[in-house]
């Protein structure tokens, strides 16, 4: 095999990573929902601004009788993102006519909720009252929530060429491919590019891996579309041709091959041989998993006394500070994935009552038998409160409040729980060597942690922490997986006041790698997703059949 090189060069395909979704957590929910009623409309609320948000309509069931606890067979395919509060409404109405307009329906209540929410329910089944008629008991709705299996799959596939055109007047060709999946509307999307083989007619691209949701948004029957190329140093890559193909043509022989011919070649014998291999990523459940989401404050002087308004804890009667509009955005995300919504939050940096004594992991509730805050207002509540008693100090250790959620993640290894731990602080780490110390240990526990600097500072520590170009060590040790992830507060604020769309773009960012933070534990320790016993579409993830190869053979 000649040399590969990557294709930095190849600038005109980069939107490549609007494509895939950044986020890898999408998954498509199907509803299930059962009432008394006739028919059901989903609406979906889409935000573009903060003034502009409105609902649409997403779909309706199909009518039916008025018989009690009907199901209704219509299902609702949705995106799901973990990391966004997607709000959904659920309207009710009684059939009066043949119209399609609704007002000429009488309405009969209506639900809203996230689809957080109904995910994160016990077995993703949420049971609400309905509402909307004052006065009057509407009855109860059902949501269901089931994720498709195709759509977190993913594929492993290699190619090779053989006897390709050759396009450079001396030497030989350095072909690459590129694919597109077909949208519904038959234009082509660019979702996969391979490496360039340098200097050959028989290229053998490394095998690589793709979700099938990228490759032809899991419909295995979509045309997939395929290119070949000749690279060129000045950008204007010569094309050699192309051929088509599908999911499910791919998928047929794992281990036997497939023979394109590449049209518009002047070589009649061209070929191109594969072989695919179907990999299944566990299915995420974070619905089985019931997320512990624990809450630290800094409360050190450096923060600036509480009463002034250059302090970052500056208790306005009219914002919220940094610190509460950071919490707010993340835990009102999380909140919907824990269903007694109780959190613990503590405080560190403080010298606290009645003696002084300081301590970096303090209740904000005061009460240590019993530091759970009731949703994100409670959090809220605490944090003000304790603002008023405690007395800003210092240093800046982050270590102890990581050892406290360690040690009750330590507890629960069987994939039950999982701990996401939000730090907010405003900067420098006196203890760096114990928090990487203490983030490598929790680094083999179910467990991640999110950093939010507030303030001005520079943050080298938090963004060392993160270990996104580094993998954090500590003592020669290294962390097992990466769970810690950083962000600056002031990235995300808009100088408009727009707080709603920025908050909602930091807890995005924040949140994005906790699936993919989950799912390495829960595969690193071997546990098995756990179904839902009325699930009928998900299949057990099929291991990975046979290792990779290159595939040598000529044709
Ligand atoms: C539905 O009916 C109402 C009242 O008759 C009317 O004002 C409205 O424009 C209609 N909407 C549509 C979409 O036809
Ligand atoms: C959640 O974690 C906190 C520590 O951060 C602990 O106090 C609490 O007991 C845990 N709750 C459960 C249900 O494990
Ligand atoms: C990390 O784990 C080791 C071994 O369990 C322990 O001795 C050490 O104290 C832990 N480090 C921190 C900073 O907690």
């Amino acid at each position: 095999m000649s040399g590969l090189l990557n294709m930095a060069s190849l600038a005109d395909f980069e939107p490549l990573a609007a494509v895939i979704p950044a986020t890898k957590v999408e998954i498509t929910v199907s509803f299930f929902i059962y009432l008394y009623i006739c028919f059901c409309v989903v609406c979906v609320l889409y935000t573009q601004t903060v003034a502009n948000r409105e609902w649409r309509e997403f779909g309706r069931t199909e009518v039916i009788d008025n018989t009690l606890n009907p199901d209704f067979v219509h299902k609702f395919i949705l995106d799901y993102f973990f990391e966004e509060r997607q709000n959904l409404r659920f309207d009710l109405y009684d059939l009066d006519s043949k119209s399609e307009n609704l007002s000429k329906h009488d309405f009969l209540g209506q639900m809203c909720c996230t689809l957080g929410e109904v995910v994160g329910s016990q077995g993703s089944r949420m049971e609400r009252s309905l509402v909307g008629i004052p006065g009057k008991n509407c009855g109860t709705i059902i949501v269901k929530a089931e994720e498709l299996g195709n759509c977190r799959e993913s594929v492993l596939m290699q190619f090779c060429g053989n006897k390709l055109d050759k396009k450079d007047f001396f030497g030989k060709s350095d072909p690459f491919l590129v694919f597109y999946r077909s949208n519904k509307d038959g234009t082509f999307t660019i979702c996969h590019k391979t490496e360039v083989v340098k200097n050959t007619l028989d290229p053998v691209w490394q095998a690589f891996k793709i979700p099938v949701r990228a490759l032809c948004n899991g419909d295995y029957d979509r045309a997939i579309k395929i290119e070949v190329y000749d690279w060129d140093r000045d950008g204007g890559h010569d094309y050699i041709g192309e051929f088509s193909t599908s999911y499910r043509e791919l998928s047929k022989g794992h281990s036997q091959f497939t023979v394109w011919e590449v049209s518009h070649s002047h070589f009649p014998h061209v070929y191109f041989t594969h072989f695919c291999l179907k990999y299944h990523k566990h299915l995420l459940k974070i619905s089985y998993t019931q997320i512990n989401f624990t809450v630290a404050i800094d409360f050190t002087a450096s923060n600036g006394n509480p009463s002034q308004p250059t302090s970052l804890h500056y208790m306005s009667p009219y914002h919220l500070n940094a610190y509460a509009l950071a919490l707010r955005a993340v835990g009102e995300i999380i909140q919907d994935y824990d269903s007694d919504k109780l959190f613990p939050a503590l405080g560190f940096g403080a010298k606290l009552p009645p003696d002084g004594r300081i301590s970096h992991e303090f209740p904000l509730n005061g009460n240590p038998e019993n530091p759970y805050c009731s949703g994100i207002e409670g959090v809220l509540e605490a944090y003000y409160q304790s603002l008023k008693s405690v007395r800003l100090y210092g240093p800046t250790y982050f270590s102890p409040v990581i050892n406290h959620v360690a040690r009750y993640a330590s507890l629960v290894k069987d994939g039950s729980e999982y701990f996401i731990l939000l730090i907010i602080s405003d900067g420098v780490i006196s203890d760096m060597a114990q928090t990487k110390e203490s983030i490598v240990n929790a680094s083999s526990l179910p467990m991640s942690i999110i950093i939010v600097g507030v303030g001005p500072a520079e943050f080298d520590e938090m963004i060392e922490l993160d270990g996104d170009e580094v993998r954090i060590s500590s003592r020669g040790r290294f962390a097992e997986r990466d769970i810690v992830q950083f962000v600056p507060f002031r990235d995300y604020i808009d100088r408009r006041g727009n707080h709603i769309l920025s908050m909602a773009r930091l807890a995005k960012d924040v949140l994005a790698e906790i699936p993919d933070q989950f799912l390495q534990y829960v595969r690193s320790r071997g546990i098995k997703p756990q179904h839902s016993s009325h699930s009928s579409s998900s299949k057990p993830p099929p291991a990975l059949v046979h290792p990779v190869h290159p595939l040598q053979t000529q044709i």
